[in-house]
């Protein structure tokens, strides 16, 4: 169903959630978690990635499944709390916001093998972009991985493998 695990992957982080609330792993264990890295003002992959995600949770919460889908951004300087709440609030609210220290975001994109570097953006007011992997993870109520999801897959598929691995966890 799924490929195996990357190398040395940690579903492990350690992070401030978009109502100010200190948010790690283990608060989520017990429930299943679509966490998915980017940046607000990422202009194409992100808003295409999480539209997507967002009607793939929205139809499987709709058919009485329970998935918690995480944000994670890769640009903490511009990403408080604040802008995450707003962003995610806005267009994509199924989706909980983290963001962290720069520290604490590096440890995050190294523990699920996220690769995002700041690169120039002359079209972007602050004059960075933030390209990033954009794969988005699947993790069990145990806290361990159970599969990834990268962005070019169509939304019938990653419905169809998501609810798959769902429904057999509730059987
Ligand atoms: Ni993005």
């Amino acid at each position: 169903m799924s490929v195996g695990q990357p190398p040395e992957f940690r579903a492990e982080f350690d992070l401030t959630d978009h109502f100010g609330r200190a948010a790690s792993n283990s608060d989520f264990l017990g429930e299943f978690l679509l966490v998915y890295f980017g940046f607000t003002n990422c202009k194409v992959v992100c808003p295409r990635s999480l539209a997507k995600l967002s009607s793939v949770v929205g139809r499987l919460v709709a058919e009485g499944h329970a998935i918690q889908p995480l944000y994670l951004t890769v640009d903490p300087e511009r990403d408080t709390p604040e802008v995450m709440r707003r962003y995610l609030a806005a267009a994509f609210p199924h989706f909980l916001g983290l963001t962290g220290t720069r520290q604490q975001v590096d440890e995050a994109k190294a523990n699920f093998r996220i690769f995002a570097e700041r690169k120039p953006d002359p079209d972007d007011p602050e004059g960075y972009e933030v390209p990033h992997t954009a794969i988005a993870y699947l993790i069990d109520p145990a806290g361990e991985y159970c599969g990834h999801f990268p962005d070019h897959l169509d939304e019938e598929l990653v419905f169809d493998r998501i609810k798959s691995i769902l429904a057999a966890h509730e059987a």
